[in-house]
């Protein structure tokens, strides 16, 4: 796939920034606390910069909008199962954007996919097990894993100045272990940014089914890939190889739906399938949410161009962010962003904790990155930032943050 290719029939507008002040916007209201809680520190700001959180400032896809603003006059809003529109978006959304055929048994439901993450969790391990996490990585999959009572075994990722590839050997000898019963793959990587390839995803399968290790492969950010890299479904490699796997999914991530919670989750397996539904039963989950229904339907029917052309944003807004650091704040180094709208940024050449800069960023120029140290092992030198911004607001933050060096 390339840019070119992109549907640009109807143009929408990226540059606008959406203000969500009062809205109840988590991010925005952090930043804002915890900003008031430094007192005046005396730089002269004019605005504050909350880039941590992954979602996205821009207007919604008006598709969406109509289909929602319909559906508020039409509906009941009583208890809601998938009806079968529901079902044909799905199967039709992930064979055609990625080339991956699901039966439509193997779909089933949860609020998010931390939540998905937490049945998987529940179900298939005990008190005491391992589960494997490749750090650095999204805080929840080590957090979940820790509050239910089971151990993280960290299989950390290599790191070679600019990318991510995974510790082969590591990753053997970890699932070798025998309390190992699980591995959680994030798939696009959330933070370091990298798509992980077919063959790196065969290498994975092979060594977590020797040792009978359940994969949950996170693939939230499937959408958000950039040409001429293309994001592999766990589920693209053949059935013996793929085993159990649980593939979770959401268009929460690539349509900024996530505060209508809805996430699809793929299982094939049918033991699978009947033990994570039971589980999500037993926590309480068993209604969909009505509006997130419309709204994915609209999403993957109908937004599509929308979608295309927010990824070419992104991307220019991600050459953008490279070439000026590169070019004005050479002491961070930027990693290459293959997927997810979140650049991860290298700043070790500061010196100093991630605490410590932490504070440093969010008191001095009201930046809120999202810290690395969050994010386990390996993330101790870094910041998160979320690109999915307007172009004018990007420049601003970079160059209130190019003042202090
Ligand atoms: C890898 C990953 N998984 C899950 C989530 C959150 O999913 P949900 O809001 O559906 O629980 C995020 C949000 O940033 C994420 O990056």
């Amino acid at each position: 796939m390339s840019f070119d290719n992109f549907d640009n029939r109807v143009v929408y507008n990226f540059d606008e920034l959406v203000d969500r002040s009062g809205h109840g916007s988590i991010k925005w209201e952090n930043a804002k606390r915890l900003f008031a809680s430094y007192g005046d520190c005396g730089f002269g700001y004019s605005g504050l910069f909350a880039v941590s959180t992954a979602d996205m400032d821009f207007r919604m896809a008006p598709e969406i909008v109509e289909a929602l603003c319909g559906a508020a006059s039409e509906l009941v809003y009583g208890y809601t199962e998938p009806a079968a529109a529901y079902f044909d978006a799905v199967i039709s959304w992930f064979s055609r954007r990625h080339g991956i055929c699901i039966e439509r048994d193997w779909l089933v439901f949860s609020p998010g996919v931390v939540s998905a993450l937490c049945y998987a969790i529940s179900a298939f391990t005990n008190i005491g097990d391992g589960v494997i996490v490749q750090t650095p990585v999204y805080r929840p999959f080590h957090a979940s894993v820790k509050s239910l009572g089971r151990r993280v075994i960290n299989n950390t990722l290599l790191f070679d100045g600019n990318n991510y590839r995974i510790n082969f050997d590591d990753l053997e000898s970890k699932a070798s272990d025998s309390a190992a019963k699980m591995l959680i793959l994030c798939n696009p990587h959330n933070p370091v940014g990298r798509v992980w390839k077919l063959e790196e995803l065969e290498r994975v399968a092979d060594i977590c089914n020797r040792h009978n290790v359940l994969v949950v492969s996170d693939e939230i950010h499937a959408d958000i890939v950039f040409p001429p890299f293309c994001h592999a479904s766990y589920l693209l490699l053949p059935p013996e190889l793929r085993g159990k796997v649980i593939v979770c999914t959401s268009p929460s991530k690539s349509f900024n739906m996530c505060g209508l919670q809805v996430s699809n989750i793929i299982i094939p397996d049918g033991g699978v399938r009947l033990r994570f539904v039971r589980q999500s039963h037993d926590c309480g989950f068993h209604t969909l949410n009505c509006f997130a229904a419309t709204a994915t339907i609209a999403a993957y029917n109908k937004a599509e161009g929308w979608l295309d052309q927010l990824l070419k944003y992104i991307y220019a807004n991600y050459e953008l962010t490279k070439e000026f650091i590169e070019s004005k704040i050479p002491q961070i180094k930027t990693c290459q962003l293959q997927g997810t709208y979140l650049q991860w940024l290298n700043f070790d050449a500061m010196g100093i904790s991630g605490r410590e800069r932490e504070r440093l960023f969010r008191s001095k120029l009201g930046i809120f990155f999202e810290s690395g140290y969050i994010f386990g092992e390996g993330g101790e030198s870094f910041e998160r930032l979320n690109l999915a911004y307007p172009k004018h607001f990007i420049i601003e933050l970079l160059q209130r943050l190019k003042s202090i060096f």
